[in-house]
């Protein structure tokens, strides 16, 4: 953990953290996991960060998802330059609105959207509609996915087959986690006996559209499927988080891996990250008929000061439209070599390993044999990959700093990018190795 000398980032840390909790404003980039400081970031470009000391890193981490095209991409700055000079918010109704909203029912299954700032207010407000909706209270969600820090969803899972979840977090309100089930992944029979248990009090089930925040732990084939048919069957919607895997995993986003090709659609669905092009915007949509329950169409209350923001709206409707097919090609190109060599890398080192990856999305888990749910995820060795992820962030590469995240890679993720990355690989494998033996 000796590596490149990082005094300002140090110096940063050491402010941050006598001003703000941890020293950062979202917890996981503080290191906590893999020990060591966090580098301060001064600039991106393409598919490069540079810290404040000058270090340069080829990131993999892409703002935790956003930056497809990569970071600064010249026409995306273009189109928020010109909105910039326009003003920033005016708390109107907006034309970039109009044509962002249509840019994702184009591309979705959703009929009617609803802009917010962030995927955690997206899936609240998601959440509150179908309750709304079905004038239910319960909702399922399943144990390792995230949906953001909504009180309800914070809820961790109990073992045993249909938990009612104790709160996650102080602060939750036990009212709050208690109208929560928690069900392991991939696992239909617990989702059957939830259902034939408290069907009658079911709002909603709400998934990740494949997993990404236990690591990628993509859904069995059918799951999702399964879902959106046993919600229908007990009049519960079925609500699809895209907040992580929207307009990024594929260009219909995890929707586009089953969804489209079997022929169901959820509910409701979550969008954020890429959307936003690298700006607090989210959304919300799906069902014309549940949408319309929304004010000032319906009663169910929902509201945003900056909703829809033009700024974000523009910086995410310029990356859509810059998402081409041919960009996801190239996104999913980057991604085979990446994971050919790690596999190859972890092989040579005899370090245990399996490689999960839903479209362009991809996550390496410390452990031998695929991972199905939270369960499995959590058996990693996380001091190899503590030792794993400081040898690549020395060698210029910046992954994420946990064990249970995906890997972004970008359509700036050019040669040379890639090329750093695969020379960082063999010795980042061997420190692994040396860290779990
Ligand atoms: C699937 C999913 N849903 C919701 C969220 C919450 O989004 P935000 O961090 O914008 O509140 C995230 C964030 O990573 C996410 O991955």
């Amino acid at each position: 953990m000796t590596g490149r000398a990082t005094p300002r980032s140090g110096a940063l840390f050491e402010r941050a953290q006598s001003v703000t909790p941890g020293g950062v404003n979202s917890p996981v980039r503080a290191f906590s996991a893999v020990g060591g400081t966090p580098r301060f970031i001064r600039s991106a470009r393409g598919a490069w960060l540079t810290d404040v000391d000058g270090h340069e890193y080829v990131d993999l981490i892409c703002s935790w998802g956003p930056m497809l095209l990569g970071h600064a991409h010249p026409e995306v700055l273009e189109a928020i330059n010109e909105a910039v000079a326009r003003g920033t918010s005016y708390g109107t109704p907006t034309e970039p609105e109009v044509l962002l909203a249509e840019e994702i029912v184009a591309r979705t299954p959703v009929e009617k959207v609803r802009f917010v700032s962030s995927g955690t207010e997206a899936t609240m407000s998601a959440i509150r509609l179908a309750r709304g909706f079905t004038g239910r209270d319960v909702v399922i969600k399943f144990a390792g996915c995230y949906h953001g820090h909504v009180d309800a969803l914070l809820a961790s899972a109990g073992s045993g087959l249909a938990t009612l979840a104790v709160p996650g977090t102080p602060g939750v309100p036990a009212s709050a986690a208690g109208e929560t089930i928690v069900l392991p992944y991939n696992d239909r029979a617990a989702v059957t006996a939830a259902f034939a248990e408290h069907g009658d009090r079911i709002a909603c089930l709400i998934t990740e559209a494949t997993p990404g925040n236990m690591g990628v732990v993509p859904p069995e084939p059918g799951f999702n499927g399964f879902l959106a048919q046993t919600c229908r069957d007990h009049g519960a919607l079925f609500i699809s988080d895209e907040v992580m895997t929207g307009f990024r995993a594929t260009r219909e986003g995890g929707w586009g891996l089953d969804g489209a090709v079997e022929g169901w659609t959820p509910d409701l669905m979550t969008f954020g990250k890429v959307m936003g092009g690298g700006f607090p915007a989210a959304a919300f949509g799906g069902r014309a008929d549940v949408m319309g329950r929304l004010a000032p169409e319906g009663p169910v209350y929902q509201a945003g000061t900056l909703s829809g923001n033009p700024i974000a709206t523009t910086a995410g409707l310029a990356t859509l439209r810059l998402a081409t097919p041919e960009v996801y090609a190239a996104l999913s190109a980057t991604a085979d070599t990446i994971i050919g060599a790690v596999v190859d890398a972890l092989t040579a080192a005899g370090v245990p390993h399996a490689v999960q990856r839903a479209g362009t999305m991809f996550s390496v888990f410390f452990r031998d044999g695929a991972v199905s749910d939270f369960a499995g995820a959590s058996t990693q060795d996380t001091a190899a990959f503590a030792a794993f992820f400081h040898a690549m962030l020395d060698a210029g590469v910046y992954l994420p700093p946990s064990a249970f995240e995906s890997w972004f890679v970008s359509a700036a993720h050019d040669e040379r990018a890639v090329a750093t990355v695969l020379d960082a690989l063999p010795i980042a494998a061997q420190a692994a190795a040396k860290a779990s033996a």
